[in-house]
């Protein structure tokens, strides 16, 4: 199975960037890190990152013909994309949104993401882990027999 990764702005600086709130992995160790899960897990990944919100469009709509799942961390476009979720609405493919930080415990603008009613599940908070958890939830969704083995 076909599983995308995108991530929103300002990823691309994880490490660098605020390492009390989003630690100091950077985003080439969190994709190695899915990269080693997702061949145990039998699954052909795609690992994206963009800061520009119609390229995320664009690789949503890719999906909806190649991908048999996705797992999204938007970034700040959780809280202020409609366009976003308007796309995922369109995808059958079950699809995980993923924070590293908890984003109920931060700012009020933070709390709502407008993804949130078009998403399958939401890992939040967990750092790292929750791009692992979520390719192991949607491996055991869509090829269970594979998962468990
Ligand atoms: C984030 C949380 C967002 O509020 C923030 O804008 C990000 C990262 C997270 O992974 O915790 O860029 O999505």
């Amino acid at each position: 199975m076909k599983v995308e990764i995108i991530n929103g702005p300002n990823l691309n600086l994880l490490g660098k960037r605020q390492p009390a709130i989003y630690g100091h992995e950077t985003l080439a160790d969190v994709e190695a890190d899915c990269r080693r899960l997702a061949a145990e897990l039998r699954l052909e990944l795609r690992f994206h990152q963009s800061n520009r919100e119609y390229e995320i469009i664009d690789w949503i709509h890719e999906a909806r013909e190649t991908a048999g799942a996705l797992v999204i961390n938007p970034g700040a476009f959780t809280h202020t994309s409609v366009a976003i979720r308007d796309a995922l609405a369109v995808l059958e493919a079950p699809v995980i949104e993923v924070h590293l930080s908890n984003i109920h415990r931060r700012e009020p603008f933070r709390h709502t993401s407008m993804l949130a009613g078009a998403v399958t599940g939401q890992i939040l908070g967990l750092g790292p882990a929750g791009y692992l958890l979520a390719l192991r939830a949607l491996a055991q969704m869509v090829q269970p027999a594979v998962a468990v083995a």
